[in-house]
């Protein structure tokens, strides 16, 4: 049996919840989401959104702050654009309930790297909850929405899966083959739009801030129906993240910072300065590079951020979430430095839209970290992320109601259901988190914050080795989230690497010991990659 909607939505986060909403209650929309509502990076979203709140900053400053950051492959057009909506969408936000701190009155702005001013709106240090939480409350009044919680979507569906060749002008979304984790059976969703709201992927590097659902399935979903995706080399590590053996990634928010936190060595030695005029608050990419040739110089397995200056009191009112974590840990960062390392964090690169949300395939549009936009270059400005998630959730639905029909009867094709023939359990699951575990190192190790193109030939090889053997493995055994997550790592650790291999320069993110420079006269353009059917 095909269930039938207007619209399906992949993934619960910032980007599917906004667009559902601003979907209104005309059309039949089904959202799609792998583990229960709140399970998106956006839940754990710390520092907040970035946008223009105070009459001493300026757009053509955020603007300016963000072209930089994105050292040359920003689209002017849409960072113009989402700059300039901020304040509107931000309005919104607490127009769903959204409580954002202020002192005074007036919203209390944080200030990150690289930007020129104090503008990041949050709500202490768990922004992304309130959000998420708030955005899920709104939803509840929808009744033309269905919410599946513990569904995992496996493939867009497309020709290829209708036994059709893949028409030269590209293919067409039909629906979702989508896989029931309590039911443990695979159901086929039609609908007329699908979008891809899925976020990242940090979970193909082995430390990450980033829970457990970014595993890339959107990014690899899109690239296996044949759509454009792009930039992909460009992995944002954040400089700080907890340094705590055996624990979950935790987050140490660049607000910390950007309250005055300092980085220093373990013998208290500040070496920011050394770096860049921003020292502290220099553009994510800076300050990971700094640590991270910190930590090889000497050897240690972290650096500190003293925040220790501004006291319990204020720590606790603007950072409880984080004073909570660290003094689990016995860590009192009114007294302590914090042990902090990079990594994998954001990535500003993945499927391809232009700026309606639209992919290269009809039928599919894409939102959030999922999505290439144009707004983030080659390096995102911090707090941008929220921000870009919100305008391209607005501007695909704007989009959407201009070229769907509300509730016209589905004129797709019979779906085909989900094909089982030749799968056997052959009871060798161990090598799902071997292979799972074998990607992430390698990638950690040959693909991360210093890359040579020797180490990125030798990650490509081996993975292209486990790709195959997932393949093979994928073919003869029922379908199981470990390995749709599996095989969806493993397809974007490779599409990662060709694209590093591809950028033989130094920007942004993407830093080649062989290529140290960067080299506007070849490189200044995004780097596009498209699975080849033949
Ligand atoms: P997500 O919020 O990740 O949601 C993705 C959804 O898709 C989830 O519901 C997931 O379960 C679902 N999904 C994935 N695959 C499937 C599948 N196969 N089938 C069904 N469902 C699927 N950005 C900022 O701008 N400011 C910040 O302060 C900030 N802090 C951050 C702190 C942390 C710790 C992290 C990890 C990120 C932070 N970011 C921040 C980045 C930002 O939170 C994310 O980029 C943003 O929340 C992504 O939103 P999204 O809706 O695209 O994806
Ligand atoms: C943070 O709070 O440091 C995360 C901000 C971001 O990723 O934009």
């Amino acid at each position: 049996m095909t269930r039938e909607y207007d619209i399906i939505v992949i993934g619960s986060g910032i980007a599917g919840l906004m667009y559902a909403l601003k979907m209104g209650r005309n059309y039949r929309i089904a959202i799609i989401t792998k583990k229960s509502s709140n399970d998106a990076s956006t839940n754990y979203a710390q520092g907040g959104i970035a946008s223009v709140m105070s009459q001493t900053d300026s757009f053509a400053n955020h603007i300016r702050d963000t072209l930089e950051a994105g050292c040359g492959l920003c689209h002017e057009e849409v960072v113009r654009k989402v700059v300039r909506l901020g304040p509107r969408y931000i309005k919104e936000l607490a127009g769903f309930g959204v409580a954002f701190s202020r002192r005074s009155g007036a919203y209390d702005l944080g200030r990150e790297g690289g930007h020129s001013h104090n503008r990041v709106v949050h709500s202490a240090d768990h922004t992304g909850r309130n959000i998420e939480q708030a955005l899920l409350n709104s939803l509840k009044k929808h009744r033309n929405v269905d919410l599946f919680e513990e569904h995992t979507a496996i493939d867009l569906i497309t020709e290829y899966h209708l036994g059709q060749k893949i028409p030269r002008r590209g293919p067409t979304c039909f629906g979702v083959y989508v896989y029931d984790n309590v039911n443990r059976r695979v159901e086929v969703f039609g609908a007329r739009l699908v979008l891809l709201a899925s976020g990242g992927a940090g979970q193909v590097y082995q430390h990450t801030t980033n829970p457990a659902i970014a595993t890339g399935d959107g990014m690899a979903m899109g690239y296996r129906a044949g759509a454009f995706v792009a930039n992909l080399e460009f992995v944002q590590f954040h400089p700080t993240s907890l340094y705590a053996p055996g624990q979950d990634p935790f987050l140490i928010s660049e607000a910390v910072r950007g309250e005055g936190g300092k980085l220093i060595t373990a013998d208290g030695r500040r070496f920011m300065d050394n770096y860049h005029p921003m020292a502290e608050l220099a553009p994510r990419d800076i300050v990971a590079r700094a640590i991270d040739m910190v930590l090889k110089e000497t050897g240690a397995p972290c650096v500190y951020l003293d925040i220790s200056h501004r006291g319990k009191t204020f720590i606790k009112r603007r950072f409880p979430t984080i004073m909570k974590k660290c003094e689990s840990l016995g860590i009192n960062p009114a007294v302590d430095p914090i042990p902090v390392v990079p990594a994998a964090h954001y990535f500003c690169g993945g499927v391809r839209t232009d700026i309606n949300g639209c992919s290269s395939i009809a039928g599919l549009l894409a939102a959030g970290e999922v999505a290439c936009t144009g707004m983030h270059g080659a390096n995102r400005l911090a707090s941008n992320s929220l921000l870009e998630a919100v305008a391209f959730a607005d501007f695909a639905a704007n989009w959407t109601r201009k070229n769907l029909q509300t509730r016209a009867k589905y004129k797709g094709p019979a779906l085909p259901p989900w094909d089982e023939s030749g799968v056997f359990d052959h009871k060798e699951w161990v090598v799902v988190s071997h292979d799972f575990q074998e990607i992430r190192k390698l990638m950690w190790d040959y693909v991360g914050i210093v890359r040579s193109t020797d180490r990125l030939r030798k990650a490509y090889d081996r993975c292209l080795v486990i790709r195959k053997h997932i393949k093979e493995f994928y073919r003869k055994n029922p379908v199981r989230p470990e390995v749709l997550e599996l095989r969806n790592i493993a397809d974007v650790a490779l599409i990662i690497i060709r694209s590093a291999l591809l950028r033989q320069e130094s920007r942004g993110l993407h830093y080649n010991i062989d290529f140290p420079q960067r080299d506007d006269s070849r490189f200044s353009r995004d780097t596009i990659i498209q699975r080849d059917f033949n």
